[in-house]
């Protein structure tokens, strides 16, 4: 086995790109409010016709980054370039994009279609091609029986289909959307997810997309771009962002992980092995992560749970004894809480059939899971 310090190392933050059709390409924006740098250095090409979506948490720079791409901020350092051509300082008006933002008004005082013409109108679009173009757009988001009626008299929901209607009639080359449909409840906002799914794969727009709720992003996106503190942590796809996080951050930012320290690394091919309290538990190192601060990233639905070692202790598993701490009971399942022998927490859920399901709290059970289902992340 080779010392991990040998290693090579360092992949970039962005995956490379899914297919290479670059629309705009973001070269080391950055941008300074005072004292605080809201962006730092962020590079994305941005595919023609994807849907990328901007994650993270609240204050990470997702929508600096939105309205820098829509030309109403101007970025403190680095551009943005579309066929070569860089159009940094270009206004707003003059950049093609449709917008939807959060509770984004629409003119109280015009009906649904006029609202939905207006785009067109100040575009100089003839009368009967404006006609042609809202019908199709009512058609699109299923409000052709409202076209005559005032915004107010609407639904909150059908509100912001009204403004994506109104933000995709003339057309635009790439269509930014800042949380539009945060306002709305749970089950309005699924229906509306499904909807802009289907509008994306319908007109082919580019949409760049900013949300904090991941699982939104996991089920809309064809690429995923991951901010933490004005920086870009990563940029996959759903798959990979999920599977392969590069980072502590991205792991536990995008759905639940375990993450169980290594000490006395070492490498061996694409694996690492360490120890974990007393356990030699070994992972996939893809990254080739050299560093030594590391731990085991594996996720609850990862684990198998057995009642005895022996049927727990395999070939090609890593195997971990635990106590049954609690047990949480979801309905189809079971979240269990798991402690090992010096007090570190793990999580995992089982279906209600399953033997552990039985178990009572402060009974062993042991943890096996292929070894090639732990990833090794950075501390
Ligand atoms: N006009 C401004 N003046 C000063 N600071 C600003 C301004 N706009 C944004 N910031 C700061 O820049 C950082 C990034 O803000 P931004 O609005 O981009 O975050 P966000 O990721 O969109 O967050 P949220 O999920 O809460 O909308 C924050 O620290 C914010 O306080
Ligand atoms: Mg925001």
């Amino acid at each position: 086995m080779n010392s991990l310090s040998q290693s090579p190392t360092h992949e970039p933050v962005c995956d490379t790109a899914l297919h290479d059709d670059v629309q705009i390409s973001i070269q080391g924006i950055q941008k300074r409010y005072g004292r605080v740098l809201a962006l730092d250095d962020i590079f994305i090409d941005v595919q023609r016709g994807e849907f990328l979506t901007l994650l993270g948490p609240s204050g990470s720079g997702k929508t600096t980054l939105l309205m820098i791409l829509a030309g109403f901020s101007i970025p403190s350092a680095g551009r943005l370039t579309s066929a070569g051509k860089d159009f940094t300082q270009r206004p707003a008006e003059k950049r093609n994009f449709g917008m939807v933002f959060q509770g984004y008004a629409l003119f109280p005082h015009m009906s649904v279609a006029e609202n939905i013409a207006f785009p067109l109108r100040i575009r100089g679009v003839t009368a009967a091609r404006r006609r042609q173009r809202v019908e199709h757009m009512l058609e699109t988001v299923g409000l052709s029986e409202h076209a005559h009626k005032k915004p107010h008299t609407l639904s909150g929901g059908q509100q912001q289909r009204v403004a994506l209607a109104r933000a995709l009639v003339f057309e635009p080359e790439m269509l930014l959307l800042d949380e539009p449909f945060s306002a709305l409840d749970k089950n309005l906002r699924g229906q509306l997810q499904e909807e802009m799914k289907r509008i994306h794969q319908e007109m082919g727009t580019t949409f760049v997309f900013v949300t904090h709720d991941q699982s939104e992003a996991l089920a809309l996106s064809s690429r995923i771009a991951i901010f933490n503190q004005g920086r870009l942590a990563q940029l996959d796809t759903p798959e990979r962002l999920y599977t392969r996080p590069h980072d502590r951050f991205v792991a536990e930012f995008l759905g639940r992980m375990n993450l169980l320290p290594l000490s006395q690394p070492e490498r061996s091919g694409q694996r690492v092995s360490g120890l974990f309290e007393d356990t030699l538990l070994t992972a996939t190192n893809l990254r080739h992560i050299p560093h030594n601060n590391l731990m085991l990233g594996v996720r609850p639905e990862q684990l198998n749970i057995a009642l005895s070692y022996n049927e727990a202790a395999r070939e090609g598993f890593n195997c971990l004894a635990t106590t049954l701490k609690e047990r949480t009971y979801q309905g189809h399942s079971l979240d269990l809480t798991l402690t090992t022998p010096q007090g570190h927490i793990l999580t995992t859920s089982v279906t209600n059939a399953h033997p552990a399901a039985q178990a009572r709290k402060g009974s062993p059970l042991w943890l096996y899971w292929p070894v090639d289902d732990g990833i090794v992340i950075e501390a």
